[in-house]
């Protein structure tokens, strides 16, 4: 493929050339949020797949390394590394660390040979530069042949580590304890008839979180990536409760709840030992079919998880890290816009003549007081008065949609969120290509894709069949 400079986004991670997909090994450690993923390094589609790898203090400028745990070859039979995790081994609970702690990688060996998925651990006495497999691995072996994504943390109560790890074609998870990471007790399973069953388990990871900042009331979520319906991937989560050894899913029966209502965000998993005991979430955002090159694939912006009651009961909100969000409120005023009480009239008002905001990677926050107007919303990546991305809330059936424009990959998307007194609060993130819009504070985020043409550069506020008020209006420039 011809290179795509115009969609390679500019405030969200990409390997500097060929394929990614799931975030692997989120760990914050001496100050930096380490980001593992999973990286063909030597074409732009998956394959020889290895744990690349990249750090950062703001979750927003990212510094690549060396490939730290490359696709290996023995006798003839070879192992890719797939997902997994890294804990912080403080304690030298495995004996591998040489300066008190070391970092340990928990991940899944694929044998594409022997048709064999078995859990890896590997430890690194460098900061998690390069990782040393353990000698006497595997630490659990089935014989299967779909086994993986093992995710561990500690486990303060019971002190010892606890994994979660996904037996994707039964459509289950498994939960394994162990003192040392090295030797695996199993626990309890969870699945089978649990949540959305229709496509194989991958990428399963576990939560305590409080409900609606209340620390005293916390709950459990499992989060789990279960492929997708013809709407593309996606994650579903249980809320529940877990007692050391079993999950139980307070989701009614086969029910299920979803991450996000877009088509992209999938395998992501949350860094362990954030500051503040804060749930930072990145996601792969899965390519569509059109092509983007020397790169392919990348990740979210990271997100911070909450827990809040709401009418339909307790869900899962997310919003920009607040890591992010205080590093972009300090870019110098020219790359700020703001703006209040602006009345829309069945007009579109642009905001690109900035050049500034003619760049197609920016940071919106809204609100918008709809009144007596029927739609409301954006309109992004738009030719001169023209074609674009249309971002529209329908203010009678409560729908927030995005609909991308005729000739791009056609895939309207779709959440509802109700008004929170009168007031629908938008906050879109565009950045070349990378498209995610968050409903009301988080409580519904749909994450997409988009490729606009190179003149399709100006973006606009608009409002439908009447009158409405664009409350507050901040609009941060990325470039
Ligand atoms: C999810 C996944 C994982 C696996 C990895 C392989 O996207 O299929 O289950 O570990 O990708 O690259």
């Amino acid at each position: 493929t011809a290179a795509t400079p115009q969609w390679r986004p500019v405030y969200h991670f990409t390997p500097a050339k060929n394929w990614t997909n799931d975030p692997n090994g989120l760990i914050y450690v001496d100050g930096k949020y380490q980001l593992y993923y999973q990286h063909n390094p030597f074409e732009n589609q998956w394959g020889h797949m290895s744990w690349g790898h990249a750090s950062s203090t703001d979750l927003l400028h990212w510094q690549h390394y060396p490939v730290a745990m490359p696709e290996k070859t023995d006798n003839g039979d070879t192992t890719w590394r797939f997902s997994g995790c890294v804990v912080n081994d403080k304690n030298n609970t495995s004996g591998f660390c040489k300066n008190g702690g070391c970092l340990v990688a928990v991940y899944t060996a694929h044998s594409p040979n022997r048709k064999n998925e078995s859990q890896y651990i590997a430890y690194s006495n460098d900061g998690g530069m390069s990782y040393t497999d353990y000698d006497k691995n595997p630490v659990i072996d089935l014989g299967k042949t779909d086994f993986r994504d093992p995710n561990v943390q500690w486990d303060e109560q019971n002190k010892r580590w606890l994994m979660v790890v996904a037996l994707p074609l039964e459509h289950a998870v498994r939960f394994y304890s162990s003192p040392n990471l090295k030797d695996w007790t199993l626990l309890s399973e969870f699945g089978s008839n649990q949540g959305y069953s229709g496509h194989p388990w991958e990428c399963p990871s576990l939560l305590q979180m409080p409900v609606d900042g209340d620390e005293a009331n916390k709950k459990w979520v499992l989060f789990v990536s279960c492929g997708g319906p013809e709407g593309g991937p996606f994650m579903q989560y249980f809320i529940g409760n877990f007692d050391g050894t079993t999950f139980i899913s307070h989701n009614p029966g086969t029910s299920y709840l979803t991450v996000d209502e877009g088509n992209t965000f999938y395998a992501a998993i949350s860094y362990n030992d954030a500051p503040q005991n804060k749930n930072i979430m990145v996601g792969w955002m899965v390519p569509l079919k059109t092509g983007t090159s020397p790169w392919r694939g990348q990740m979210s912006i990271p997100r911070d998880l909450s827990l809040r009651t709401t009418a339909d009961g307790i869900r899962l909100f997310q919003q920009p890290s607040s890591v992010v969000a205080k590093r972009i409120s300090t870019l110098p005023a020219k790359q700020q816009l703001t703006k209040s009480n602006v009345s829309l009239i069945n007009k579109e008002l642009a905001f690109s003549t900035q050049p500034a905001f003619n760049t197609n990677a920016y940071w919106i926050e809204a609100t918008f007081i709809p009144n007596s107007a029927t739609d409301v919303g954006f309109t992004i990546a738009q030719q001169k008065g023209g074609n674009g991305t249309i971002i529209n809330y329908n203010v009678a059936t409560n729908e927030l949609t995005v609909k991308p424009a005729a000739g791009d990959e056609i895939h309207p998307l779709k959440a509802v969120v109700q008004p929170v007194e009168g007031k629908i609060k938008l906050q879109v993130l565009f950045d070349k290509s990378s498209l995610e819009v968050f409903a009301n504070d988080g409580e519904k985020a749909i994450t997409t894709y988009i490729f606009p043409p190179k003149d399709a550069t100006q973006f606009s506020a608009f409002a439908k069949g009447g009158t409405a008020i664009l409350d507050t209006l901040k609009v941060y420039s990325m470039q």
